[in-house]
């Protein structure tokens, strides 16, 4: 198959373009993975000279984008310039879409990617425009999908996007992102659990105690208010990346290491979360309400945590705790599995003798997977210290982002770390119920780890949030 490729990006001056794709499209142009004949086609509605996208990617890469974390080379960045062009125009204007179909067939390529970093409500106008001049078809080469979570902002829009989609495109066209598929340190917890032995026969109500999930950042909405204030955490980060995680932590192993097999695996267990909405504990950060473009009353949560279990035998009533927020103490991400402990532990008498075993999935800062477990202390005294046995990265520079994997991903045509329409599905009947009982938020003091009523959640059970632990994997 003719492997040149050209990839539009609907949508090219927006923050998502500015902050992810164009430094992802230079670090897998500097890594040599665009096919040798790409075409870069960036649209916005601005009328601006072929040129100007050559100074605006750049710009964007040298002034604005603080993401990218290392140096730019001239001359790899000359090399993407070759590749780029500009076209502005209008997404519901017809006309633009036959400009743009003379200019891919100008440029010559078989194989065509679109990436809709647009607003949702463009949606529909794209696909019925690419339709209109036979850009949707797959003739000669493949013709490809990408969209953004949130896909709907419930189970009924979902499913209407889905169903939309699925009028214009098949199900191997589309590519759902939700870039937490595409981080390094989530996908390792595969090769960790499956690709090792000693720990998966632990991962079992036999063995585990409870699970936490804790996705905490140190900073509030930004400039986002415009979008937060619609959405609030739970659905922001709870409906998707949260539930990766766990996803991932907790999936039967796959049949094999195939697209269908591991997301066939994931859905399994998204599928079977229990929701219960009377364990749910929404927050809003002081001062939120004062945010650019926040209502003045808003009720949005920044905050939520939640318990739930996964109906599947192996894992039957072990408790899930997560809980994610903005403003919070620390930013951190992380899986902590935590471990029953023998009642006839032979150190139990000895301070810190009952702390549990906790296998941590750190997936960022500080990134790793460590086992904390616990030590004598040296010396002549049997006393035990809690100590880590780490997997680190020797540097989180060398971790690619998830960007750029995933883009990677859809240009090789591997959907493994993509969400299909039946995942997506499973996410929000999960999420709707705890939604629609959502109760006025509590006002949580900036830099704490959140209301109190958080803390009660989890103290009830006689248990209590792990503090994530910067001790380990410092690089
Ligand atoms: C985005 C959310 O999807 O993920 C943001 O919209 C959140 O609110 C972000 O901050 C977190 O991503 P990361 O990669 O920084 O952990």
């Amino acid at each position: 198959m003719d492997s040149s490729l050209t990839l539009v990006i609907f949508g090219i001056t927006s923050n998502l373009a500015q902050i992810k794709l164009i430094p992802a499209l230079y670090d897998i142009s500097e890594k040599n993975l665009l096919p040798n004949t790409t075409h870069i086609i960036g649209v916005a509605r601005a009328p601006q000279d072929e040129s100007w996208i050559k100074n605006y990617f750049h710009q964007t890469l040298h002034l604005e984008n603080k993401h990218h974390q290392h140096p730019i080379s001239e001359d790899v960045l000359s090399k993407l310039n070759d590749k780029l062009n500009y076209m502005n125009g209008q997404l519901n204007d017809l006309n633009f879409f036959q400009e743009l179909k003379q200019k891919i067939t100008e440029l010559g390529s078989t194989n065509t990617i679109f990436y809709l970093a647009t607003y949702p409500d463009l949606y529909k106008d794209i696909f019925d425009n690419l339709k209109k001049v036979g850009l949707n078809e797959q003739t000669n080469g493949f013709t490809r999908v990408m969209i953004e979570k949130p896909i709907g902002e419930d189970l009924p829009s979902a499913q209407r996007l889905n169903k939309l989609l699925a009028e214009y495109f098949t199900e191997d066209q589309i590519y759902r992102l939700d870039h937490y598929l595409g981080k390094e340190t989530l996908q390792n917890i595969l090769t960790f659990r499956f690709g090792n032995g000693t720990f998966e026969p632990l991962i079992n109500k036999d063995h585990i105690d409870h699970i936490q999930i804790t996705a905490s950042e140190n900073f509030g909405i930004g400039k986002r208010g415009g979008y937060y204030d619609k959405v609030g955490a739970l659905k922001d980060v709870g409906q998707n990346h949260q539930l990766q995680m766990l996803a991932f932590a907790l999936m039967d192993p796959p049949s094999e290491f195939s697209n269908t097999a591991i997301t066939k695996e994931r859905t399994k267990i998204l599928k079977n979360l229990q929701p219960i909405p009377e364990k749910v504990v929404f927050g809003q950060y002081e001062g939120y309400q004062q945010e650019e473009n926040v209502e003045k009353d808003s009720k949005t949560d920044t905050f939520y945590a939640l318990k739930t279990f996964i109906n599947i035998e192996r894992l039957k009533d072990v408790p899930i705790y997560i809980r994610a927020g903005k403003n919070l103490k620390e930013t951190v991400t992380e899986i902590s599995i935590i471990f029953k402990t023998p009642t006839n532990r032979l150190f139990q008498h000895i301070d810190c003798g009952k702390d549990p075993n906790v296998l941590i999935y750190r997936i960022q800062p500080n990134e790793g997977i460590v086992l904390k477990i616990l030590t004598k202390k040296p010396g002549h005294t049997i006393d035990l210290d809690d100590s880590y046995m780490q997997f680190c990265y020797r540097s989180s520079n060398e971790l690619p982002d998830a960007y750029e994997k995933l883009i990677s991903d859809a240009i090789r045509g591997d959907q493994t770390f993509f969400n299909d329409a039946e995942e997506v599905e499973a996410q929000w009947k999960f999420i709707d119920p705890l939604v629609k009982t959502k109760t006025i938020p509590i006002v949580y003091s900036s830099k704490s780890w959140g209301p109190k009523e958080a803390d009660d959640l989890i103290k009830e059970d006689s248990r209590e949030w792990l503090e994530p632990s910067m001790m380990f994997c410092n690089i």
